[in-house]
């Protein structure tokens, strides 16, 4: 299985180069130091992430060449929006159809979209966010692979379960070794080319340890790096750019900063804005988002929510459902239904027509099995797959119950595959020119 198509390099200007695929021309930056025109190669989230044979990529190419089109067909297809001739409410009928326009909607009428209650009304900004993500996106669906290192955490937010208000769990920090070879199972035996090294804030790994793991990966198994480690510091974050990572995921939570303070005690919105600012400036790939459903959380919060995504130049919006956890201060609080957060997915591709992907979260997978194929049917592109040893996986317990907990990689990887090429979606990661 592979979660990218090789591509031919076509033309090489300074460290970008432009890549043919069946047709379609994108754009990648590139860091390897051999690359010629004619060599082909894998991208993800615009960066060349290794070179292949002619030969290996030609044979993978004739199997993808079958289904490319059809795969395209198909989500075209599934994907076509008819407003006209429903007997809709008319207001509805009018935003939406501005919205599949790509024309910018006011405050007030994303407020209206995310008020929305009845069903039918939802069916049709799902069928509309459905439709930009396929007019803007077309058929690729990106898939990360994420490892989750260590949960022990410093932090205390109140609705995490590796927080230090879970005192019931056994706590684990893979070692180097563990963490390599869970990466090169990843990438070598299962065809990933994008990973999340993911954990609490955890001090058990000095930042320096950290990146030598991120070199000695980047060496060995040629991928995209993301790290998740927390409020690390600005040098921190760029040591560990310096050792090869090139993608930073950071939910900021709420951009309500009295939510932020009550939630997350001890922390500040405005620190972790700086390590997202300085991120992106530093050339990291941006991957966040928020919590919805916490308590004391307004529609007017979700939409500041977006805008900041937007404002922060995410790559990937991150948004999912707050899961109660039975450890953990907001243990009595009931997690929102799945369709407020298939609401936010569809504003949010609203929002942003073309810039950012949008995560279908393992918190939204987990409120039911449909979430994922619904999801991604309402404006989301991309999906994460756990890759931490199965061992550990039940440790790294943020919230109970989490989807694909028990599946091992195969098993996700297959149901997968199958979910998305039932919706006409090809597991890659092409960025436009
Ligand atoms: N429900 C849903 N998501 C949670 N996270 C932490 N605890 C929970 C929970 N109870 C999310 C946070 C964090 C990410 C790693 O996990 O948003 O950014």
């Amino acid at each position: 299985m592979c979660y990218a198509i090789p591509g031919k390099i076509e033309k090489i200007e300074n460290n970008t180069v432009i890549v043919d695929y069946f047709g379609e021309k994108r754009k990648a930056l590139n860091e390897l130091a051999e690359i010629n025109i004619g060599d082909y190669i894998y991208a993800q989230g615009g960066f060349v992430v290794s070179k292949i044979s002619a030969s290996e990529a030609q044979s993978i190419l004739s199997v993808w060449k079958e289904t490319f089109f059809e795969l395209q067909e198909v989500d075209l297809r599934l994907s076509r929006l008819s407003l006209s001739g429903n007997d809709a409410d008319k207001r509805l009928l009018g935003v939406l159809d501005k919205a599949s326009q790509s024309r910018q909607l006011s405050r007030d009428e994303l407020l209206y979209l995310l008020g929305l209650k009845d069903k039918k009304g939802f069916e049709l900004l799902f069928k509309t966010a459905n439709f930009l993500r396929q007019k803007n996106f077309k058929n690729s669906c990106c898939v990360h692979g994420i490892i989750e290192i260590s949960n022990h955490c410093r932090q205390g937010c109140q609705y995490c379960g590796i927080s230090y208000h879970n005192k019931d769990l056994r706590r684990y920090r893979l070692t180097k070794d563990e963490i390599l070879e869970a990466a090169r199972e990843a990438v070598e035996v299962y065809g990933f080319k994008s990973l999340v090294l993911q954990s609490g804030e955890d001090p058990g790994y000095s930042v320096d340890e950290l990146a030598d793991i991120v070199k000695r990966i980047k060496e060995k198994f040629p991928s995209l790096l993301f790290i998740s480690f927390g409020e690390i510091g600005v040098e921190g974050l760029e040591k560990i750019y310096q050792a090869g990572a090139r993608g930073l995921l950071m939910r900021f939570e709420t951009s309500n900063p009295k939510l932020y303070q009550q939630v997350h005690p001890g922390m500040t919105l405005e620190s972790r804005l700086v390590h997202l600012r300085k991120a992106h400036d530093m050339g990291y790939l941006i991957l966040t988002g928020g919590l919805i459903g916490l308590p004391g959380q307004s529609k007017e919060d979700i939409l500041d929510d977006i805008f900041l995504a937007k404002e922060l130049h995410a790559e990937m919006f991150s948004f999912g459902p707050f899961i109660p956890h039975p450890n953990t201060p907001f243990s009595g609080i009931k997690p929102p239904q799945e369709d407020e957060v298939f609401k936010v997915l569809a504003v949010a591709r609203i929002i942003d027509n073309h810039q950012a992907k949008i995560l279908v979260t393992t918190a939204l997978e987990t409120l039911s099995p449909d979430a994922a194929r619904n999801g991604l049917s309402s404006g989301a592109n991309s999906l994460m797959l756990n890759v931490t040893p199965l061992d550990y996986r039940p440790f790294y317990s943020i919230y109970p119950q989490r989807a694909h907990q028990s599946e091992d990689i195969s098993t996700q990887i297959e149901s997968t595959v199958s979910l998305l090429r039932s919706l006409g979606r090809a597991p890659t990661d092409l960025e436009g020119i």
